[in-house]
């Protein structure tokens, strides 16, 4: 079954699904990428930091992945958040991909060394005009700051990638940011494998036939949002493909609201 997109404030569309990769190194993340492929994803969650971007744009060209059907995500690390830095490490993430562009480029964390978000969205919008990045968006910015980075370009924000799990159930920050046209993108969507053996996680899980993960990423899928799984096993590859033809009912879908609710 394919995976459903999300078409974002850009225009563009996102496929729901992705594939997490950070951990991923070297011929482990060449061997992984193209089993997921195979398998049938067709969107990657990268970014400058997890030094693997090289590996991704290897496998990609050996196995000639037709580009224009791969969703690829990119991030700028907080070392290189001046408008000159950005531009370079956006340079370095094309070469190692060898791609023209990535779908959507992201600033990795806020503010770090207290350079203004106007600074890199700068950087963003030349970079975007250049054809480098079909979207834009942030990524661990809280309300506040997300505000201000929508603010600071007149670029659409089309996502914000936060930490978001079944224990980490920030509904505050989804409901401003989904209001304002910016989607989120769960990342640890699976608290890192540390939801298997959450009590109400097993129950739905086993009254749909599925695993505690499928259901815990399914959760997040019927709150629109995004989700990118790292997963490096074949079984795991495919139970996270396995997310679209069935669903969670709404009392179940309450009953996991209340595992983790967040304030934030
Ligand atoms: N923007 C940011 O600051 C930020 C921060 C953290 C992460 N991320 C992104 O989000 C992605 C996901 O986060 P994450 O890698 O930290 O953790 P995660 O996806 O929550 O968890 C990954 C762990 O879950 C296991 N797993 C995967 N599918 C499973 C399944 N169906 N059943 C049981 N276990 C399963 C994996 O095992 P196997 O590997 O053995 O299959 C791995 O140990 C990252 O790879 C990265 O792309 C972004």
């Amino acid at each position: 079954m394919s995976t459903p997109d999300i078409t974002l404030a850009s225009g563009h569309a996102i496929p729901q699904l992705g594939l997490g990769t950070w951990m991923l190194r070297g011929q482990q993340c060449k061997d992984v990428v193209k089993e997921a492929l195979e398998l049938g994803y067709t969107h990657l969650d990268s970014a400058w930091m997890y030094e693997n971007q090289d590996a991704i744009g290897q496998v990609l060209k050996e196995i000639g992945a037709d580009r224009d059907s791969l969703f690829i995500t990119s991030k700028i690390w907080h070392s290189h958040l001046e408008y000159e830095a950005t531009l370079e490490q956006m340079e370095e993430i094309l070469r190692d991909l060898q791609t023209e562009y990535v779908d959507l480029l992201l600033i990795h964390h806020p503010g770090h060394q207290g350079v203004p978000v106007e600074r890199t969205l700068a950087a963003f919008e030349k970079i975007h005009a250049a054809g480098q990045a079909k979207s834009i968006g942030i990524s661990n910015f809280s309300i506040e700051q997300t505000d201000r980075a929508r603010a600071a370009t007149g670029l659409p924000i089309c996502t914000n990638q936060v930490e978001y799990h079944l224990r980490h159930n920030r509904e505050r920050l989804r409901h401003h940011c989904h209001a304002h046209n910016v989607v989120l993108t769960a990342h640890r969507p699976l608290a890192q494998g540390d939801l298997a053996q959450d009590e109400a996680l097993k129950q739905v899980a086993a009254e749909h036939g599925k695993t505690p993960a499928q259901v815990a990423l399914k959760w997040l899928l019927q709150k629109d949002m995004i989700v990118i799984p790292k997963a490096s096993s074949t079984a795991h590859l495919r139970d996270n493909l396995d997310l679209f033809d069935w669903q969670i009912g709404d009392e179940e879908m309450a009953r996991l609201d209340g595992v983790g609710a967040d304030p934030d």
